[in-house]
């Protein structure tokens, strides 16, 4: 089963590199379905739902969030209604919504859950539980061979402790969060595809997806009003290509998609 994780869309540039390069991915791999991390998809900030319907347009499958999930207020209705995205799992109290859910690939049944990390990640004053035992509730139960778990978290440690935790119980442990893809995929010893992180969509003359002199005030002068998007320019795109054994559930290989302008070829990365 061949599955495309995209990471975090950053705004309307975002949502154009995922229109430009997802149909030319498809086009060139076999691709079964497709999941992304839509938490920035509008204006840097959560999920409205004419976005929704934008990304959806544009051929994504399913949709996990993060720290940035309830921005926007409409997410709620998206939760409550649409069987295709998911919010963080280890919330502490209950919003809309599910942090794990089952769908339906090729006829199998796959498992895709969303967890938040603790260590430095702004919850916006949400409280989060230990994402290990969260999850660990969840795998426990569920009958699922293939389970795709996002943590969105700021740490690579915390991530990568967490991923070898699951090893041989998960198919994927698939970092986002911070942007910036890590070339550090892998499949561990007992079957775990892992990346630290996927990285993002948005503009590439930018901070992180943020207009450059929004990102400096906020950096340099702790001017937290100014965190704009940059919508301009030329564009970036992150994903990375999983290939999981459907017999067993585990992973054959993890490869990554890096498109930036110095490198603009579609190629699977090792
Ligand atoms: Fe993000
Ligand atoms: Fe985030």
């Amino acid at each position: 089963m061949k599955i495309l994780f995209i990471g975090d869309i950053y705004g309307k540039a975002g949502r154009l590199a995922l229109h430009k390069y997802l149909p030319l991915i498809k086009e060139k791999y076999e691709v079964d379905f497709v999941i992304l991390n839509a938490e920035n998809t509008t204006h840097g900030r959560g999920l409205n739902i004419k976005n929704y319907a934008e990304i959806k347009n544009a051929g994504v499958d399913f949709i996990t969030l993060g720290n940035h999930a309830f921005d926007n207020n409409e997410v709620c209705t998206l939760l409550k209604n649409k069987s295709d995205i998911i919010r963080p799992l280890n919330l502490k109290d209950v919003y809309d919504g599910d942090g794990s859910k089952v769908v339906k690939i090729k006829g199998m049944d796959v498992r895709i859950s969303n967890v938040v990390g603790r260590v430095h990640v702004n919850m916006k004053g949400l409280t989060t539980l230990n994402p290990f035992d969260t999850l660990e509730d969840i795998v426990d139960f569920s009958k699922e061979k293939i389970h795709i778990v996002d943590i969105h978290a700021e740490a690579t440690g915390e991530k990568k402790s967490f991923a070898k935790y699951f090893d041989g119980r998960v198919s994927a442990v698939i970092g986002t969060h911070t942007h910036v893809q890590t070339a550090d995929n892998q499949v561990f010893k007992n079957g775990l595809a892992y990346i630290s992180d996927v990285g993002y969509c948005g503009a590439y003359d930018s901070v992180l997806g943020v207009n450059n002199g929004a990102a400096i005030l906020f950096s340099k002068d702790q001017d937290f009003k100014s965190n704009t998007p940059e919508e301009k320019g030329d564009l970036e795109f992150s994903a990375v290509y999983i290939d999981i054994d459907e017999e067993t559930g585990k992973s054959n290989s993890i490869k990554r998609i890096y498109i930036t302008p110095n490198k603009p070829e579609i190629e699977l990365i090792n």
